[in-house]
């Protein structure tokens, strides 16, 4: 065959699969068109999941009567006009490419009125537009395009849609998502006549907050802390659902980049990054963030349905995104008053005392909570008291008398400890529940993290030396570790081919299994893939830490002192991420009076 120019509208076809592959690409394109007109209100309109009908209807500022037959057109764009603009570009779109496309794959009408004109003007056309004089039309001020027969003449494409509902899934979850970056326009949407979602515009913060609320539920809200830093020229604001409001999918994340939705690996990275210290890797965070920087630091033209960015300064986006977040979760303390609440599931109206009590915290059956080694059944006889005591006599916790003031004390005072697991306190507020072993490993862990810092752990020479046989390769792999091993309070010796000598733990692992944690960590390599303990830590050093934390941890059925029990609270109170144990479990919940009240049906 020889070369030939293609047709314009093949040209625009081929386009179109690029830009509007699904009904929900073509709601998108026409919403954001909307609010880049300054629209205050976008009502969508969908019919079969889009195959059917599509309009958008908004009252943004129209488009003049003369160029209606450009908006049409290929290339043409009210939006941008050269490079420079294109570099600093504010607006959602910018390429002149998303009415023509939509138009060639469906029958399309346009009809628009701007302020000064009396009346609305409409252009149409069916695949392509026929060059018609627009015809006057009743409009108010503002724009209505509506998208028919979607790929009417594209069957094989039409062939790859799905299902009308998953289609208007998608439209509907783009809806969430621009709305809940768009807080100032308003959003309805119906599907076959049935309004599914009708927002008003939000202009005050309480209004923001009730729509993020709607969108990601009451329950995000209830778990998320506000974030708002700015360092060197980059912004990041939002919400950030606390590491215990881990999902199990990744459902409810919300990135925005100058108020762009978008997917980033990089972004993505660094979101993860600050997590995996404070979650299960089987878990995704919840966030509703908005990055904002200069414009000309992003560019926006990299993907055709614009998802993508690319950052001149990756590595300094990546470590503010990084920096903020982590350090957002790292300044968490107990706070009663806002987290951890338990809520009684049943109603107290009809709850029969027989009823087991829920609780909205993770299942105890989920396989990672036995993981921690923290079962009756793991339970080992050679657990000593010494690693407790050692703990009391090192942090200088003052233990509290019970007279002082429990305000003081966000977790309250111990009062018993619960079938050797959990320990009972009593805040101003009412009950607080403990997992001691969670929140002691939790506590360990950040103790080691900061002496690791500064200057190392500490170490104990061991009495009696012990010898510990292992096969040769584990034996090599930690011979050749050994000066690394010592920062972490561990000194050992090769003994023979497939023996190794222990001189020296942490004072805190004295009497513990010291086998088994060299065992685990002379096959580190092995356990990288191994997700059930800080899998995604960033590196070895926590994984190690992690286990030595987890190791020197009070077991169950450890018969806990209330000095001992308050001991913990108070470390708790002092550590940053107390509030969930190394896999994203919560340490603690809270039980208000309020909430014994209604169980007892007191005061009704
Ligand atoms: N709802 C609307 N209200 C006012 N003007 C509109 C509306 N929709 C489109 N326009 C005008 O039509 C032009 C073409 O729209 P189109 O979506 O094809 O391109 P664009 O938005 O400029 O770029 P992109 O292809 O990246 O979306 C826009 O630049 C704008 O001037
Ligand atoms: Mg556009």
């Amino acid at each position: 065959m020889a070369i030939r120019i293609l047709p314009d509208q093949l040209i625009n076809q081929i386009k179109a699969g690029e830009v509007v592959e699904r009904p929900s690409a073509v709601v998108k394109e026409l919403v954001e068109n909307s609010l880049d007109a300054g629209a205050t209100r976008v009502e969508i309109e969908v019919e079969q999941g889009g195959l059917n009908l599509i309009r958008i209807r908004d009252n943004g500022s129209g488009i003049p009567r003369e160029e209606l037959p450009v908006a049409l057109q290929r290339h043409a764009t009210s939006k941008i006009q050269n490079m420079d603009d294109l570099e600093r570009v504010g607006s959602l779109g910018f390429r002149g490419e998303a009415l023509p496309s939509i138009l060639s794959v469906s029958r399309l009408t346009l009809t628009s009125r701007v302020a000064d004109a009396s009346h609305g003007w409409q252009v149409s056309g069916a695949g392509a537009y026929e060059n018609e004089e627009p015809k006057p039309a009743a409009h108010a001020v503002g724009t209505t395009v509506e998208a028919c027969d979607l790929f009417y003449n594209t069957p094989a494409r039409r062939k790859f849609m799905k299902a009308e509902s998953t289609e208007f899934r998608h439209i509907s979850q783009f809806i969430n998502r621009i709305a809940l970056c768009r807080f100032d326009a308003g959003f309805t949407l119906k599907h076959n006549q049935r309004r599914t979602l009708d927002l008003a515009p939000a202009d005050s913060e309480p209004e923001r907050e009730a729509r993020v609320a709607q969108i990601c539920g009451d329950d995000f809200v209830r778990n998320a802390i506000r974030i708002d830093e700015q360092r060197m020229g980059l912004s990041l604001q939002g919400w950030v659902g606390l590491p215990s409001f881990a999902r199990t999918q990744a459902d409810l994340q919300y990135l925005y980049v100058n108020g762009r939705a978008v997917r980033d690996k990089l972004l993505g990275h660094a979101l993860r990054r600050a997590f995996a210290d404070a979650m299960h890797s089987t878990h995704y965070p919840a966030f509703v963030l908005y990055l904002e920087l200069d414009p000309v630091g992003v560019d926006v033209n990299v993907h055709p349905q614009k998802t993508e960015v690319r950052f001149r300064e990756s590595a300094r986006v990546h470590d503010f995104l990084f920096g903020a977040v982590h350090q957002l979760l790292r300044r968490q303390r107990p706070e009663p008053e806002q987290h951890h609440h338990a809520h009684f599931a049943e109603s107290a109206t009809n709850m029969s005392v027989q009823q087991p009590m829920r609780y909205a915290t993770p299942s105890y059956s989920s396989p990672s909570y036995s993981s921690s080694g923290y079962s009756s059944q793991n339970f080992s006889a050679r657990e000593s008291a010494s690693s407790v005591e050692s703990l009391w006599a090192a942090s200088n916790a003052t233990t509290p008398s019970l007279q002082e003031s429990a305000a003081e004390y966000p977790l309250g005072h111990a009062l018993a400890q619960l079938h050797g697991v959990y320990i009972l306190a009593q805040n101003n507020t009412g009950l607080i529940l403990v997992d001691a072993h969670a929140a002691h490993e939790r506590v360990l862990y950040e103790q080691f993290k900061q002496q690791l810092t500064h200057g190392g752990i500490p170490s104990q020479a061991l009495l009696v030396p012990e010898q510990i046989s292992l096969d040769e390769e584990a034996a090599d792999a930690l011979e050749s570790r050994h000066e690394e091993l010592r920062r972490y309070g561990l000194e050992l010796d090769r003994a023979g081919p497939a023996s190794i000598i222990v001189r020296a733990v942490p004072p805190l692992l004295a009497g513990q299994d010291i086998a088994t944690l060299l065992r685990e960590l002379s096959s580190d390599e092995d356990r990288r893939t191994n997700t059930t303990h800080l899998g995604e830590v960033l590196d070895a050093q926590h994984r190690i830490m992690a286990d030595m934390a987890c190791k020197a941890a009070i077991k169950a059925n450890r018969r806990l002192t209330l000095p001992e029990m308050d001991g913990l609270l108070r470390d708790m109170e002092r550590t940053e991420l107390s509030g969930q144990c190394n896999h994203g479990r919560p340490t603690w919940v809270q039980v208000d009076m309020a909430e014994l009240d209604r169980l007892f049906l007191r005061g009704r």
